[in-house]
């Protein structure tokens, strides 16, 4: 079968289209044939080196296909279920793979196999981000830099079915209109205008309830300059670059804020917490609390492209892998 390995970390060019065995399912395993393969920012990292794992490596935390073979003590699945997932073992960038059956979930009806592979990983990150991480309130003023991102499609959309008052940060004239669809109530530049004076004038001085903050590095000091006292600072990802120190005393005491830097992992911790998250972005999509408009579909063997693609930041919401 056909799969993306890594051999070296390093640009879209180390990712190489090869052939390669899948041996057979163990005990509690499944083996799965992928009908569609979710496109994330954290592949790039994991591509880079910037989040190492053991390499040589297969890449992908994120797709959605059918069981073909399972192993002798498998009891939650079956031969033929439609399941998708967003976890550890990596390798979602191949035609099969092999999965534990306890890191997946079934697809219902009603969700194709391309929205089912963007909403996992990227629906669960918004599930826990909106829920858990924050609890967000009816009136909470929201600000989410990237808003015609990946995540932020869907983040938005759902924010705004929340009742928050939502505020993205784009980074092209392009992306504006984009980010207004994605249920933004305003949109900020951030390539032309200063962020912070933007949301200073739409919601006044130290004003938003929380952050949600997947750029890093470029937006950290100005997201902590845009909220309020006792607000939230949720920094979740490094686009732009990995924060990874914090001035305490300047960043978090001034304003008394509360800040964390969570993973889909900590939030899908149990099975249970992982099939409870699910099921609450099946119910919302299901129940148009979102859509989802897949930007661009890359073929497994463009899946340099694809990286290519989305760290140029052209990609204007979710993109998939069909293999
Ligand atoms: N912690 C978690 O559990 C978790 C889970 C999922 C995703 N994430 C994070 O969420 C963020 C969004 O993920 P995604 O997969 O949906 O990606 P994405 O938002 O589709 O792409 C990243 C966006 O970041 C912006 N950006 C700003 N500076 C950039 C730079 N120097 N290089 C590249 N992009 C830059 C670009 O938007 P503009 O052009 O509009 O600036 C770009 O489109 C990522 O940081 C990802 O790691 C975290």
């Amino acid at each position: 079968m056909k799969s993306i390995l890594i051999e070296k970390f390093g640009g879209p060019e180390v990712l190489v289209y090869k052939d390669v065995e899948i041996g057979k399912p163990g005990p509690k395993e499944v083996l799965i044939k992928n009908l569609s393969i979710g496109l994330n920012f954290i592949d790039v990292y994991h591509r880079t080196g910037l989040y190492p794992i053991p390499l040589p490596s297969g890449i992908g935390l994120e797709a959605c296909g059918v069981i073909e073979k399972v192993g002798s003590e498998v009891n939650l699945f079956k031969v033929g279920d439609r399941i998708t997932h967003a976890s550890m073992p990596i390798g979602a960038y191949s035609e099969k793979q092999i999965m534990p059956e306890e890191k997946l979930v079934s697809v219902p009806d009603g969700v194709s196999d391309e929205v089912a592979s963007c909403i996992t990983l990227k629906g669960i990150t918004a599930e826990y981000l909106l829920h858990r991480a924050y609890p967000l309130k009816k009136g909470d003023k929201v600000l989410y830099h990237a808003a015609a991102g990946g995540l932020g499609q869907i983040l938005c959309q759902w924010a705004n079915a929340l009742g928050a008052q939502v505020i993205g940060t784009v980074g092209s004239k392009d992306k504006e209109e984009i980010a207004k669809k994605n249920g933004c109530h305003h949109v900020i530049n951030y390539s032309e205008k200063n962020f912070v004076e933007e949301v200073e004038k739409i919601v006044g001085k130290n004003s938003i309830d929380v952050v949600y903050d997947g750029v890093g590095i470029k937006t950290f000091k100005g997201s902590i300059e845009t909220l309020k006292i006792r607000g939230m600072m949720v920094a979740f990802g490094n686009a732009s670059g990995y924060v990874d120190t914090i001035d305490v005393k300047k960043d978090i005491n001034a304003k008394g804020l509360f800040f964390t830097r969570p993973s889909i992992a900590h939030y899908t911790v149990t099975r249970e917490e992982l099939v409870e998250s699910a099921k609450k972005v099946f119910d919302a999509i299901l129940s148009a609390k979102f859509k989802v408009d897949i930007s661009r579909k890359y073929s497994l063997k463009d899946a340099a492209q694809a990286h290519k693609d989305l760290e140029t930041r052209v990609l204007t919401g979710p993109a998939v892998i069909i293999p």
